[in-house]
């Protein structure tokens, strides 16, 4: 155990006209610290988290964090980025600094502007974290890529779109409690499992209800060593920290095997002396059901190809022996690419201290999993969290 989150925010997610993501990181970065208790001139590093740039026009994000506060004016600031793992990759940052002892008060912020396109822009520059050169052609941006994936997937094992509609309603079950989440209804199981105009197909057998949507946010963490962290006034203490990546290419790759995120699950799993079901609750990137129902293959709860016994039997529901996205995940909540990887971590550490909003706390959170997936399992993050007294 090296270091602690303790301090966070969240804010709402969603189409977010309005904001910038300039005033999205003021915003998640001055109430971290404040959360935190501690004043702005006892950050010692910042580290943002904005993916490639190209969303919006403003892409040199890593100063506009000073504006929280005069007092980080000549903070050392960097931008992060790693694909869709960009806020565990700026969190990971963090925790390096500290265990380099470069830093006592570490601010991470994760930010996401995506709206100001529409979802074919947003595809578009979306499609730039695959392998260009052989996977930039694939249609319907992202989507395209899991589409692919998932045509392989239901090729091994057969059809298992039937899971991919249970694994949607039970993320827009949770997400419908989270008030921080881009959608908060329920979605029927028919809607998600049939396709209809509200419900077109996107590539290949992945339907509009199996994509995480397109999403405004912001969300922020300070880190600290365990040691500062004791006088703290909530402090959630990082068991495991990994980080996997994996080739580029999918032609280089059994890709349905998802490697890299099983390697990064167990490497976390051996750090912390645990077993997958000793976490109470693991929060998991669902950017497409399909991902969700690889991922249950990739962290060790079903052999491969039976990842849907993990669905159609209940273990991962709320009250399952392992509730994956009680927060409503990706698909609910919403993907705001930067920001996603510290939402994560800022879910769990609600769910940890007992301060999970709404409805979303579970009644025995002790020890929670968060898995953060940038590209096609390319950038692979594993951190494990609990509380530290
Ligand atoms: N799930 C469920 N409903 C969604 C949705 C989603 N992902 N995305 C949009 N909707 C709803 C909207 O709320 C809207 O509902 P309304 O008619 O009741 O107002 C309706 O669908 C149309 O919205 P629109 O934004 O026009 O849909 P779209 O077809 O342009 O976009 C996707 C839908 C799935 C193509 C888009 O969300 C997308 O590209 N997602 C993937 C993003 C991605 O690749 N992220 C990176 C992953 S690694």
């Amino acid at each position: 155990m090296t270091a602690c989150i303790v301090g966070w925010s969240h804010g709402k997610f969603g189409k977010l006209d309005g904001e910038t993501s300039e005033s999205l990181i003021v915003k998640a970065a001055s109430e971290a610290i404040a959360h935190a208790g501690i004043e702005a001139k006892d950050v010692d590093v910042i580290y943002v988290g904005n993916m490639n740039g190209g969303f919006v026009r403003q892409e040199f994000h890593s100063s506009l964090a000073l504006q929280t506060h005069p007092d980080l004016r000549f903070k050392p600031s960097t931008r992060v980025e790693n694909a869709c793992a960009t806020g565990s990759a700026a969190i990971h940052m963090g925790l390096n600094t500290l265990a380099a002892g470069k830093a006592r008060f570490v601010l991470v912020v994760g930010v996401e502007k995506m709206t100001e396109l529409n979802s074919t822009q947003a595809g578009e520059v979306l499609i730039k974290a695959s392998y260009v050169a052989e996977e930039a052609n694939i249609e319907a941006g992202f989507a395209g890529i899991f589409g692919k994936i998932t045509s392989a997937y239901f090729q091994r094992y057969g059809d298992k779109s039937d899971a991919l509609a249970k694994i949607a309603v039970k993320a827009h079950k949770n997400g419908a409690k989270n008030p921080y989440a881009h959608f908060q209804k329920e979605f029927a199981y028919e809607f998600c499992r049939n396709p209809s105009d509200k419900n077109p197909f996107v590539a290949g057998p992945l339907k509009r209800t199996d994509c995480s949507p397109v999403t405004d946010g912001s969300a922020a963490v300070i880190l600290t060593d365990v040691q500062t962290a004791l006088g703290m006034k909530q402090a959630i203490a990082f068991r495991a920290a990994q980080h996997v990546n994996d080739f580029l290419p999918m032609s280089k790759r059994d890709i349905i095997k998802f490697e890299g995120p099983q390697l990064a699950w167990q490497r976390a799993l051996a750090e912390a002396k645990l077993d997958l079901l000793d976490l109470s609750f693991v929060e998991s990137h669902d950017c497409f059901t399909s991902a969700e129902l690889i991922e249950y293959e990739a962290m060790g709860l079903t052999a491969p190809g039976e990842g849907e016994r993990a669905i159609h039997e209940g273990w991962v529901e709320r009250d399952g022996k392992l509730p994956v996205n009680v927060s409503g995940g990706l698909k609910a909540k919403g993907h705001p690419v930067g920001a996603t990887g510290v939402s994560m971590h800022v879910m769990s550490a609600m769910q940890l201290s007992g301060t999970a909003p709404g409805g979303l706390q579970l009644p025995k959170a002790r020890i929670g999993g968060v898995f953060n997936m940038g590209g096609a399992a390319v950038a692979n993050y594993v951190s494990i969290l609990e509380p530290l007294r």
